[in-house]
């Protein structure tokens, strides 16, 4: 499935900066499509009708190493406003004519540019101030400029901070407009889509929930539909949606694999079978799990074992309903941008994800994958404009292998019910003091070691709660939230008080890096 082939967009091309997704993301919450496309990939014909702007990214490269055939000159010299950022800007001097080299002091962090000319791209940018701070983060830089090209601002170390070429419709900065530490940024870019490309809206959840059931529609016509469902933010938009598109085709398949939150496979059963009348099967297979996992503590294995018996149930279940044709997955865009690829970089696998998507090659189905163009806020405000809850949409991240990542050491019933209590208090409780919104992620661990505690008279020996509490942009890093202490003694309180199992609670005050957010 692709997006509307006649939508207008501003194009990003990307040259592996590590920004470029912001970009996307800025233009879209101004209203207007954005589509990343990697500088390697683009072809002369990309730039149709439909493209009324062109962006070209920062990235790591030195202008010297693109050359002709990684990237066509042509693409830019077809009339189509392009905006330079960073090394983009110093391509577009480059390609002119222009000379690009080291900086002598290398700019990083904030600095200021004050006005020297005006121009659309700066209009109510600088409004009564002399100077704006920007984002930098450059070693190279333009150090001549190419015929045609004005100054618009500068900074103390970069001459041509902003630089302008009306009658080509060229624009360059040497800063990153697309962070919010750049004041005013999103202004800036406002100013190229609707100043310059002169774009009008054409992007926001209405427009989207249309448009895509109206593709599900013509994808898979009168055949059926699987999907897994998790309850987790993606699985239950995809699932609405696929729902509101083709209904009683849609076929939803909920495993409970007994490592869920508390209550949770009945908040799901009664969200998507009662209230949203989804077509869903229920299958308990937790005592399936726990066998499985019996003695298992070593990480990986106990990921693989969740991961594969998944699928497996997954497959018996969906083989029991005929004549699927398509399998529906919670794809999102950042899955498919390929902008690491730019630089070579491989990170080293850390952790074997699991969750519902991926499912199951064996199956030979066709992939109805909606979400594959959308970031997660959007994937969240689609949600809330199919009409599901606010309680479901900003749920936080739930790992696909559940409490068996957050219980170092062997699974047991009796400690998963522990573990599930203890959890239930701690989120609980961020919600009833109007924390739960403040943090990315949270939840209690049971670590496998018992100390020594006192209760009335007696001696305990019991397990030993960790709580997590993260904040974080994206879960690729996190810090810790700074509780208040009447908050963390309320909860540590609370937990050892009212559960049996659990007489010691501890806070983990590490980041990521070096921690995961998860334990294991
Ligand atoms: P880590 O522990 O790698 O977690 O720092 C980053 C984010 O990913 C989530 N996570 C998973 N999500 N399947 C998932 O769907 C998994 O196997 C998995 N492992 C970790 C984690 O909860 C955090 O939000």
């Amino acid at each position: 499935m692709s997006l509307d082939q006649n939508l207008n967009k501003i194009l990003i091309v990307d040259f592996g900066s590590q920004f470029t997704q912001l970009i996307a993301r800025r233009i879209r919450e101004l209203g207007i499509f954005s589509e990343i496309i990697s500088h390697k990939k683009i072809k002369n014909k990309d730039i149709n009708y439909t493209v009324k702007g062109i962006i070209l990214s920062g990235g790591p490269l030195n202008v010297y190493q693109i050359n002709k055939y990684s990237f066509d000159k042509k693409i830019i010299q077809k009339g189509v406003p392009v905006l330079g950022i960073c090394f983009g800007h110093q391509i577009i001097s480059k390609l002119n004519g222009g000379k690009v080299k080291q900086s002598k002091h290398r700019e990083f962090g904030l600095a200021n540019i004050s006005k020297k000319n005006n121009s659309l791209l700066i209009k109510n940018l600088f409004n009564k101030k002399k100077s704006i701070k920007v984002w930098m983060s450059h070693a190279d830089q333009v150090s001549k400029l190419p015929k045609n090209f004005k100054i618009i601002a500068s900074s103390q170390n970069s001459k041509f901070a902003v630089v302008e070429n009306r009658l080509k419709n060229y624009y360059g900065v040497q800063f990153h407009p697309e962070v919010t530490h750049t004041e005013n940024g999103k202004k800036l870019i406002s100013n190229f889509i609707f100043l310059i490309c002169k774009m009008r809206k054409n992007w926001s959840s209405k427009d989207q929930k249309i448009k895509l059931i109206k593709d599900v529609r013509k994808m898979v016509g009168d055949n059926k539909v699987i999907c897994a469902l998790s309850g987790g933010v993606d699985s239950s938009v995809v699932a609405q949606l696929l729902n509101k598109a083709i209904g009683k085709n849609l076929h939803c398949i909920f495993v409970n694999t007994g490592l869920l939150r508390k209550n949770e496979e009945k908040q799901v059963v009664a969200t998507f079978k009662k209230r949203l009348k989804i077509n869903l099967t229920y299958v308990n297979a937790e005592r399936e799990f726990i066998r499985k996992l019996t003695n298992i503590s070593d990480p990986e294995k106990k990921r693989k074992i969740i991961g594969n018996l998944f699928i497996k149930i997954f497959e018996r279940y969906a083989k029991k309903i005929k004549n699927v044709k398509f399998l529906a997955q919670g794809t999102l865009y950042p899955d498919l941008i390929e902008s690491r690829s730019v630089t070579g970089s491989q990170t080293s696998k850390i952790k074997s994800h699991h969750n519902v998507g991926g499912l199951p090659k064996k199956m030979k189905l066709k992939l109805v994958e909606p979400l594959k163009f959308l970031f997660k806020d959007e994937v969240r405000k689609l949600g809330l404009e199919l009409n599901l809850s606010k309680e479901i949409i900003s749920r936080h991240p739930f790992p696909g292998p559940g409490l068996a990542i957050r219980m170092p050491g062997i699974i047991t019933k009796e400690k998963i019910n522990i573990l599930k209590e203890a959890d239930h208090y701690f989120i609980q409780a961020l919600r009833d003091h109007n924390l739960y919104h403040k943090i990315w992620q949270a939840y209690a661990a049971l670590l496998p070691v018992k100390t020594v505690g006192v209760m009335g008279d007696n001696r305990t020996y019991e397990y030993l709660c960790l709580l997590r509490a993260i904040t974080s942009e994206d879960g690729m890093t996190a810090d810790f939230y700074e509780f208040k202490k009447s908050f963390i003694q309320e909860i540590s309180n609370k937990i050892v008080n009212s559960i049996r199992g659990i007489n010691r609670v501890v806070y983990d005050i590490t980041s990521k890096p070096p921690s995961t957010i998860e334990l294991e």
